[in-house]
């Protein structure tokens, strides 16, 4: 997948594109993230890309003929441009699922009050947002967008099942995790998972996750509860019994 994004902030992604996870995939060649500095494509000598809004109020407008110019230079036409906003479609997992399957997509950073309008209506970008919070640019955001598109690319995680068990792609919330050693501080990792019994471990992790959705985000269990058909025996009591426990059942 060929990422390119446009910012006046290029030196902030790198060392969040080159470490970890995203740098593994762009070294295996599985993610291409361009950088380009619409500072760069400015024409007057100060390489002012901002100027102050028409109609007055405070702050500043990202000027268009810069970002018209890098997205002329990128060869940005007919591609998908996504435009980092407050004002877009907040992100969630399948819209992420959709992303993943392109091969490219541009991303627009803006700063100070945003860009000006006519960059949005000429270019159709669409406006996504990471949530109802207002950061001082896109950036952050843009990385939040990249990574989690990244690791549900073939081939960009390590364990292909990884991707699946995670919360929220799941449907439910995770299950709590443990590992060595034993007994921490006098904190022992629940019998269960060094039983060896695999259907008991499953089964304790599935209700785990059912447990902490009904507390946390009962609006995701009751959404993950119309695919209660599709369960196994023991699966479809332990959804009852939580949906029962915390008062769910009715609503469904
Ligand atoms: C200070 S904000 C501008 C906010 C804009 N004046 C408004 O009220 O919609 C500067 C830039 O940060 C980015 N940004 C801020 N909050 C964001 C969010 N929740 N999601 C995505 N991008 C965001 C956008 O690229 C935006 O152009």
């Amino acid at each position: 997948m060929k990422i390119d994004v446009l910012t006046l902030f290029p030196e902030m992604f790198t060392p969040v594109t080159e470490a970890s996870m995203l740098g593994r995939a762009r070294e295996k060649g599985i993610l291409d993230i361009g950088l380009h500095n619409i500072r760069d494509y400015t024409q007057d000598k100060h390489n002012r890309t901002d100027d102050y809004p028409f109609g007055g109020g405070g702050g500043m407008v990202q000027m268009a003929d810069p970002i018209f110019r890098t997205l002329e230079d990128i060869g940005a036409q007919g591609k998908r441009l996504l435009y980092m906003s407050p004002r877009g479609r907040i992100i969630d997992q399948p819209m992420l699922e959709e992303l993943a399957e392109e091969e490219e997509v541009v991303i627009l950073c803006g700063h100070y009050e945003g860009v000006d309008q006519r960059v949005l209506d000429y270019w159709q970008a669409e406006e996504v947002s990471i949530g109802d919070y207002i950061l001082t640019g896109g950036e952050l955001a843009a990385m939040v967008l990249i990574d989690a598109v990244a690791r549900l690319i073939p081939g960009v995680l390590g364990n292909k099942d990884s991707a699946l068990d995670e919360s929220i792609y799941s449907g439910l919330l995770e299950h709590p995790q443990y590992t060595q050693p034993r007994n921490y501080r006098d904190m022992e990792v629940p019998e269960v998972l060094t039983s060896g019994n695999h259907r008991r471990i499953d089964l304790w992790r599935f209700e785990q996750s059912l447990q902490l959705t009904a507390q946390r985000r009962p609006d995701l269990l009751l959404e993950y509860a119309k695919q209660r058909e599709k369960l196994g025996k023991e699966e479809r009591r332990l959804l009852d019994s939580t949906l029962q426990a915390y008062d769910l059942y009715r609503i469904i």
